[in-house]
Order: structure tokens, then sequence, then C-alpha cells
């Protein structure tokens, strides 16, 4: 294995230093990994900004989040469903009105194992949907604040990437014929880690070296994923893994995205998440991502699809 970068115990948010007058924009924080990384972020002073589908959740959240650190955090949410193309973009003009700067916008939201095919209301897949095109259409509205303000763009990956079918589905993106439910969560993975690697292609190409891009995970954590949207089966079968040293808090879940969201002068080409066995739990830094990921013809295709099926194109 490589040397970690961070040393023994890997990267942790002791690395992180005062954040005050830093801006960070992140979805999905009602639970989990997200809910642990704002605390974190508002901890070292940052304005933390939430998008969230469930208002009485976020509002759970925030006095929580109140309750452990005190009243003077800077913290705000505002609804938005990922798995709605006009909502996303509702919401994104809204950000862009009222939050002057975006030091990182962290797309962490997700939905995992769909027992059936369902579509989204825009005819989509629904974890490609929310997943990747959700936060496809954010990160694009986004941009030119993220890029003003120096920022950085953050994608919560998955192990899951090389855990489906190896490639972009492009025959059958909504999986009208073989429906799985893993391999449809990993598809949306894989093309969310894609794009990763797609944009800092396009800013390159573009002599941008404001924005800065970066994939990871937080390898096996306990949250509420697979109880929000799994079936009952793997509901059991990922209850009974909690139990187990195969997985870790939401805690250590949130060390990856927050240390792209935050590291200074971290190398954009990595894929970073648990070091340990299988990359589930384990020392927080930069590991092995499979080339398939970032397979260049299906990277460019991929983007060039997702512009056509969201009639969104990036300002690059
Ligand atoms: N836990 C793991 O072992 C693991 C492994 C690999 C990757 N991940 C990734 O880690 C990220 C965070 O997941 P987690 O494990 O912390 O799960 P989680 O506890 O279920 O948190 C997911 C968050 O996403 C939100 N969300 C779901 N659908 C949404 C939508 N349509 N619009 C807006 N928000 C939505 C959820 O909101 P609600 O409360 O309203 O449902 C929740 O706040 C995801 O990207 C997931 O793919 C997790």
């Amino acid at each position: 294995m490589n040397k970690n970068q961070f040393g023994k115990k890997g990267w942790t948010p002791d690395r992180i230093g005062d954040l005050n007058g830093k801006t960070y924009v992140i979805t999905g924080t009602t639970s989990g990994i997200g809910f642990e990384a704002v605390k974190i972020l508002l901890s070292k002073g940052a304005k933390v900004v939430m998008l969230n589908r469930n208002p009485k959740k976020s509002a759970d959240a925030i006095h929580i989040l109140k309750q452990e650190l005190g009243n003077h955090i800077d913290v705000l949410a505002i609804k938005m469903d990922l798995a709605e193309q006009a909502f996303v973009k509702k919401v994104a003009e809204e950000v862009l009105k009222t939050v002057p700067r975006i030091d990182a916008l962290i797309c962490n939201a997700a939905i995992a194992q769909v027992p059936k095919q369902t579509l989204t209301v825009d005819g989509w897949e629904s974890q490609m949907g929310t997943n990747y095109y959700g936060n496809w259409t954010l990160q694009a509205f986004l941009f030119p604040l993220v890029e003003k303000s120096k920022g950085r763009i953050v994608t919560v990956g998955s192990m899951g990437y090389d855990m489906g079918i190896k490639t972009i589905k492009f025959d059958d993106l909504n999986w009208d014929k073989d429906y799985t439910p893993n391999n449809a969560y990993s598809q949306s993975k894989l093309a969310q880690i894609m794009t990763v690697y797609e944009l800092q292609d396009r800013l390159k190409e573009a002599g941008k070296t404001d924005v800065k891009a970066y994939a990871c995970h937080p390898g096996s954590s306990r949250t509420n994923l697979i109880n929000t949207s799994g079936s009952f089966m793997m509901k059991f079968i990922f209850n009974m893994m909690k139990l187990s040293p195969l997985t870790q808090s939401a805690k250590k879940g949130a060390y990856p995205q927050l240390m792209c969201a935050t590291e200074p002068n971290l190398d954009q080409s990595g894929f970073y998440g648990p070091t340990g066995r299988n990359n589930w739990t384990g020392p927080v830094g930069a590991h092995k991502l499979e080339q398939h990921a970032k397979d260049k013809a299906v990277t460019t295709r991929l983007w060039e699809l997702s512009e056509k099926e969201t009639s969104v194109k990036w300002n690059i």
C-alpha cells in the first residue's frame, strides 16, 4: 500500500484551521455523514447552507446542532429535492442571489439500493435522476459562484462505482431491461465520479485553475442510507453489518468530504476515502481508482449526454 500523505492515522479534522469567513453549501444533511460534516464545519467557524428535501428534518438538525455547538452557529437550510430538476434549478438560483460565496459545494445527498425500477418526475431511473442528474444540474448552476470564490466542488461517490457494471449503460440508462438495485445505484455513483474527472479536464482545457473538483467516498459508514430507500432484505443485511467492524461511524465517514472541501493543495487527480481493507474503513487518504472511472471516451460521452438530457450547459 502507498504511504498515506497524512501519516499513519490518515487525514483527520484536526487539520482544518479556522473557517471563519468561509461558506460551505452541502446537500443531504438531515442524517448520516452530511450531518456530521456540517457539525465539524460549523465547529470550525464556517457558515453552512444545507440543501435538504425535508424541512422538518432540517429544523430538527439545526436544533441539535445549536444544542451541541451553541446558538451562535451560522447555519441555514433551504428546501430542495434533488430528484426534481425544476426544484434544483429554482434553489440554485436562490443560492446565487442570497449566498455571497461558496468555498465548497459538497454534493453529498443520495438515495441507494431502490428495490424496484422507479422513475423521477423528469423520467430518469430514480438513483440516476437524484444522485447523478440532480447533482449535475446543481453543480452547473452554482459553478459561476464557486469559481468567483476560488472554491471547490466535492462529489461524494461510493466504492459502488466498482461494484456494478464497469461502464455507463448508454443503451439502457433507465434499466428498462435488467434492473437490479445494486447495478442502478452503482451506475449513478460511477457517473458522479466520472464527471469529476471530466470536469477537471474541461477546466484545464479552458485554462481555469480557480475551481477545484474532487471525488471521494465514505467507505462503509453507519448511516440511514439503506434504511431510507433499500428493500427489507438490504436493510436487514446492512443493519447486521453495522454491528461488525466492517463499518465505521458516520463521523469518520464524513472525513473524506471534509478533507476534499478544506485541505490545501490536495491533488485533484486522486480518489479519497478510507484506506483500510476494501476501502470500507481505516485511515483516510488517497487510494487506487480503477481505470474504468477515468475512461475518457465514456466520461466525454456521459458529459455530452448529460447536457442533452438536462438541457443544462456549464459556463466553463
Ligand atoms: N453510508 C455508507 O456506507 C455509504 C457508502 C458509500 C457511499 N455513501 C454516500 O454517502 C452519501 C451520504 O449518504 P449517507 O450514508 O450519509 O446516507 P443518509 O444518512 O441516508 O443521508 C443521505 C442524505 O441525502 C438526503 N437525500 C436523499 N434524497 C434526497 C433528495 N432527493 N433531495 C435532497 N436530499 C436527499 C437525505 O435526506 P432525507 O433525510 O430526507 O432522506 C439525507 O439527508 C451519499 O452520497 C451516499 O451515496 C454512503
